[in-house]
């Protein structure tokens, strides 16, 4: 019988639904949210474009952007209580308050048990627009300062950067970050994203959608490789440590972080965006050693291409955001931010045609066995 079942672990090249939300060609490196290039949108669009787009199936108009931009603004404070939950865990990393804080809105939300779309579409602006909130609060109160209240002068991306550091960014350095927001914002049914399918498979709403797709996004082989790839550019130091450091991972069997794809075999497209950003931004800081390390340990990786080991869109993003000094425990929480557009897509087209996510496990253990009772036991 067991040898007649066919596993697919780790859903390997499994097709589990359709969907209109992004298409992705890991043989091609080609990325589309709705249609269009991950290149058009990552120069051209603002993240709230992204965002209107991914939530309504088209580029918005003027008019459209504007009420949507004013929708996000208008959404981005917290419950109080939920800032009182955010001092009392404080102590935690970044991406675990986040995902308490996200769940405790759910308390607040008037929409939280509703799932239509309408709702469910709510629920997925206000998120989107207090996750930023949420993730600088956390920063200042570990830092010792007090949270900055959002600024409803600022777009997204530059608001969140002026609550991080009670300072308005640069026009280039919101620009910056407005722009990994957009690449970060969609990306099928990658292991977040499933994560948030299956709870919303169960008929369960958004909020424990999301809670669902923060937890997963966290780990390093996931969301968690840009705060690692960090780490080790501040451990390899200089540039020319850079070689024997990376070929001592290599021999000891380890992962380089920030390469590798389950889908993306010859390029992640997103990486190209935040390579050429990256190397900018350390030579206008006059910090060009980071993007210097990280290009020799590239190349030490290069022979991986063949295999299909290649950069990935949090190669570069560390440095970047090390760069506009954002502190390394909240690199994730941005992956985070960017992507809640996305679980929201994702939960929608899963409610608009449901069916229960439940694969099988092949038991391998023992059989009919004897219950001894607990006093009979050795
Ligand atoms: N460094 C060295 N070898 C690697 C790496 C790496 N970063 N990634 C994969 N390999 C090797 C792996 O050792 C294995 O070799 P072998 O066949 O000899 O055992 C082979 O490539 C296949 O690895 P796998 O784990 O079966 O492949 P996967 O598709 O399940 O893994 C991955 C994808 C992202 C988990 C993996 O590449 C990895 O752990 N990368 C490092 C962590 C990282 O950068 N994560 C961010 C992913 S991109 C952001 C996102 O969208 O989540």
């Amino acid at each position: 019988m067991a040898t007649e079942i066919e596993l697919k672990r780790g859903l390997q090249g499994v097709y589990i639904d359709k969907t209109q939300s992004s298409f992705i060609d890991g043989t091609e490196g080609k990325l589309l949210y709705r249609g269009y290039s991950i290149h058009d949108l990552a120069e051209m669009a603002t993240f709230e474009e992204t965002v209107y787009l991914l939530l309504y199936s088209k580029l918005p108009n003027q008019a459209e952007l504007d009420a949507f931009d004013a929708e996000l603004r208008a959404n981005r404070a917290i419950p109080a209580e939920v800032l009182e939950i955010i001092r009392l865990t404080k102590d935690a990393h970044p991406m675990d308050v986040l995902r308490t804080a996200v769940s405790a809105t759910a308390s607040f939300d008037p929409d939280t048990a509703d799932n239509s779309p309408e709702a469910t579409l709510r629920k997925g602006i206000r998120l989107t627009a207090q996750a930023p909130t949420i993730v600088t609060a956390h920063a200042r109160i570990v830092q010792g300062k007090e949270p900055v209240a959002p600024n409803p002068n600022l777009k997204q991306a530059a608001n969140f950067l002026y609550m991080l550091f009670d300072k308005e960014p640069t026009a280039a350095e919101a620009r910056l970050m407005e722009k990994d927001f957009v690449l970060h914002a969609e990306h099928g049914i990658n292991a977040s994203a499933f994560a948030a399918r299956v709870a919303a498979s169960t008929i369960s709403d958004l909020h424990s959608a999301v809670v669902s797709g923060i937890g997963t996004l966290k780990g390093p082989a996931h969301g968690g490789a840009a705060e690692e790839v960090m780490k080790m550019a501040l451990d390899i130091g200089e540039e020319d440590r850079a070689e024997e450091y990376t070929r001592g991972i290599l021999e000891s069997g380890g992962r380089v972080m920030g390469f590798g794809h389950r889908v993306y075999k010859v390029e992640d497209p997103r990486a190209r965006h935040l390579k050429a950003e990256c190397e900018a931004l350390g030579m206008e800081r006059g910090q060009p050693k980071w993007f210097s390390i990280l290009s020799k340990v590239a190349e030490v990786m290069e022979p991986y291409r063949a295999r299909g080991i290649c950069p990935n869109v949090d190669f570069w993003a560390g440095a970047m955001y090390h760069l506009l000094e954002i502190p390394k425990d909240i690199f994730i929480c941005i992956f985070a931010m960017g992507r809640i557009p996305g679980w929201t897509v994702q939960v929608m087209e899963q409610h608009s045609n449901n069916i229960l996510l439940r694969p099988l496990l092949l038991y391998e253990g023992p059989m009919d066995l004897e219950y001894t009772p607990l006093d009979q036991r050795s």
